[in-house]
């Protein structure tokens, strides 16, 4: 498949489904092991000396299959997120060397920053009970977790479905750019109505988070582990102490795309400048997509109006409903609600859901 029928097809989620397991074959079975009882080994206050004692198996000088990569750097980013925010303990800054090394050299082959991020979490974190049935909730689970509940199984496997929707919306995206580079409204029209029902669905799947995610288990049990790493340092690695943001859905690359190609113009300001920052932490190759969307010609000037109302809406109504949960799950818990990237994040929400319908034809 070329790229483009990967982005139509998948979205963001990988050509292939996740690989799940090494096999009790491979040189990297502990792996497997360590992440199956990481949840349980968390629960112990000696859970730090046991990681310090880990012999990860290095990844050859060649580099195995993508898939294998992957789950090599999902399994290291979860041990290291464990270790620095093991939840009952003080947050330490020294990443062991037995864990900093192969984390590092995963995160280096995959053109990346060494920390656990949106796609080691969410992109390359989970299976479909039956493969012939689509990737959506109740039939996929994940692979790696740090707690027990079912809470967070469902946090990441909410991100999954709508990160499958992304399929349809970055196919219409794509039909889009034909469309008007060709200046024909039918066909343009035709994918933007399409672009509007992808954003309606991934809004109705979003409005599933309460159902299996308890607002406080969310804070204090597993929230602390996706937080970001401050003045960490990589033993074995350097000296230096090194700031990495956490794990948020700001890392998705599916609103970006969808912000891209609509231009909604977001006043430059210190939170978009953290956004912008989230891309480092995309794949590469989602960074690019975003790159060719931002270079697409406008639509807005060829496209049904009403329509193109209608997308700003759909895609208001989630950015809503994310605040919403925002609120909920986060602030009302903390005096100064910080976002696991770092960032005081309610005023900015609130700002960019103020100009996506700004952006309306009135
Ligand atoms: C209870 C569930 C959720 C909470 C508490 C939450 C929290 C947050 C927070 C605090 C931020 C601020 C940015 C940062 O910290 O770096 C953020 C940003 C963001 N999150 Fe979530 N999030 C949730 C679910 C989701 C889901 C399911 C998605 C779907 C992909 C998502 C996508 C985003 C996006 C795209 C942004 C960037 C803001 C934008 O462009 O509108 N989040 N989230």
């Amino acid at each position: 498949m070329n790229s483009n029928a990967i982005f139509a097809s998948r979205g963001f989620l990988p050509a292939e489904d996740p690989l799940v397991r090494f096999g009790d074959d491979s040189v990297f079975a502990p792996l497997d092991e360590w992440g199956d009882n990481l949840p349980s080994l968390l629960e112990d206050p000696g859970f730090r000396s046991y990681a310090r004692g880990l012999r990860i198996p290095p990844l050859p000088d060649r580099d195995p299959a993508l898939p294998m990569l992957q789950l090599y750097y999902v399994r290291l980013g979860f041990l290291a997120s464990a270790y620095i925010h093991q939840v009952g303990m003080e947050p330490v800054k020294l990443l062991p060397a037995n864990l900093a090394v192969p984390l590092c050299d995963v995160c280096t082959r995959l053109g990346r920053p060494p920390i656990l991020s949106y796609d080691g979490y969410a992109l390359f974190n989970w299976k479909r009970f039956n493969s012939a049935e689509p990737i959506m909730l109740g039939n996929i689970d994940t692979i790696q977790n740090f707690v027990k509940l079912y809470d967070e199984h469902w946090f990441i496997l909410v991100h999954v479905e709508i990160e499958a929707i992304a399929a349809r919306l970055l196919s219409a995206i794509l039909d889009a750019e034909t469309a008007v580079v060709a200046v024909d409204r039918p066909a343009l029209d035709a994918a933007m109505r399409r672009v509007v029902q992808a954003v309606w669905e991934q809004v109705r799947v979003l409005r599933r988070i309460p159902e299996k995610m308890d607002p406080a288990l969310y804070y204090k049990t597993f929230r602390p582990y996706i937080r970001f790493f401050e003045e960490v340092i990589y033993e074995g690695v350097g000296i230096t102490p090194i700031d990495h943001r956490g794990e948020t859905g700001a890392q998705s690359s599916v609103i970006p795309a969808l912000v891209a190609f609509l231009k909604i113009p977001h006043k430059p300001t210190r939170l978009t400048d953290h956004l912008e920052d989230m891309r480092r932490y995309m794949p590469a190759e989602h960074r690019a997509f975003l790159k060719r969307v931002e270079a697409m010609p406008s639509v807005r000037e060829l496209v049904d109006s009403t329509l193109f109302n209608d997308a700003l809406e759909a895609l208001a109504t989630f950015r809503e409903t994310h605040l919403g949960f925002a609120r909920e799950y986060i602030s009302r818990w903390v005096e100064d609600p910080r976002g696991t990237g770092g960032t005081p994040y309610l005023e900015w929400l609130d700002q960019l859901i103020a100009e996506t319908r700004d952006f309306k034809f009135v």
